[in-house]
């Protein structure tokens, strides 16, 4: 397979500080939507800048696009673009200065620039608002100017970390969208959220990335079958305490987890605990949340 990016024991230190970055090994396919998933803090947006470009990693090696992003980042630069994170446009500029100015930027000629303006614009559905300022648009309009930005640039390569913050359902809907297309048109995107249905909705790979390190990785539909080769039950009640003997997993709001594992019939063990309880049991197919939950801990919020 060909890979966009490869990270061998990925290490970053912020001075004086813990690791951001605890020994990372990932691969990126070409060609496909990559997100890495990880809480406030995982250290998503340090292997973002590292294979940006924008920081050196402390050791190890990261290789974008075939070229070591220490050596020799002017390979990687033109071929890349980058929407970081909460990045903000300018509320004085139009869409097309936005847009126009930074093809023009990337080198492109007058002529060149207008054109793949106006291509990313229209990709974008943003063509019918291009003369309007900024502060008129809405924050989802916002969004997609900086990655019309990321587009026009021709990049092989797209890096969107968390792109969909602070935008409305609605919004986040169309974006993936728009992020799905410019992925047929044959961009690598790697993108990070702490979002899991943004990765169910958008992703073929992702890695899950927590305290530095990189817990699991590969193609979605193979963790999500690996992972929950079995059913979820939830359980509903004023009681569920009972539920910490059939391997409850984490307690909210007066609901229970449990996951089923290799032995289904404990199921009706606990259908017959639950109707002792008065408590309601509904089954559902495990999810990437799930997944996550798991591998970096659930929470028992209930008061004791
Ligand atoms: N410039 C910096 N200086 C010191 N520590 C930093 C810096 N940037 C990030 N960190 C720390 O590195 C860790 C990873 O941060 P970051 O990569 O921003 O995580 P994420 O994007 O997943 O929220 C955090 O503990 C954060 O506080
Ligand atoms: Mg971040």
């Amino acid at each position: 397979m060909d890979y966009a990016i490869e990270a061998e024991n990925l290490i970053k230190i912020y001075s004086k500080s813990k690791k951001a970055l605890d020994g990372v090994n990932l691969k990126i396919p070409k060609g496909r939507i990559f997100c890495l998933i990880g809480r406030n803090g995982a250290g998503k947006t340090t292997f973002l800048r590292i294979v940006g470009t924008q920081l050196e990693p402390t050791s190890g090696r990261a290789v974008v696009l075939g070229h070591d992003v220490v050596r020799e980042p002017d390979e990687i630069r033109p071929r890349i673009s980058v929407v970081p994170q909460e990045a903000k446009v300018w509320n004085f500029l139009t869409p097309w200065d936005y847009v126009y100015y930074y093809a023009r930027l990337r080198g492109m000629s007058a002529r060149e620039a207008r054109e793949t303006c106006i291509e990313a614009l229209k990709k974008l559905d943003l063509y019918a608002d291009r003369n309007r300022l900024c502060l008129q648009l809405s924050g989802g309009m916002k969004q997609r100017v900086l990655v019309s930005m990321a587009i026009v640039s021709g990049a092989e390569l797209l890096l969107l970390d968390e792109p969909s913050i602070g935008l409305d359902p609605v919004s986040r809907r169309q974006l993936w969208s728009y992020i799905r297309r410019i992925a047929k048109a044959g961009h690598t995107i790697v993108l990070t959220t702490h979002y899991m249905d943004e990765a169910e909705a958008l992703a073929d790979d992702i890695a899950i990335i927590h305290e530095g390190r990189i817990l699991v990785n590969g193609d979605i539909d193979q963790i999500l079958g690996e992972n929950n080769s079995s059913m979820i039950l939830e359980v509903n009640g004023d009681d569920v305490s009972w539920t910490s003997e059939y391997g409850c997993e984490e307690v909210i709001g007066g609901k229970a987890k449990i996951r089923l594992g290799e032995d289904e019939r404990i199921i009706l063990e606990i259908m017959a605990k639950a109707r002792e309880k008065r408590c309601r049991v509904t089954f559902r197919r495990p999810t990437l949340e799930d997944v996550f939950i798991r591998l970096v801990g659930g929470v028992d919020l209930e008061p004791s």
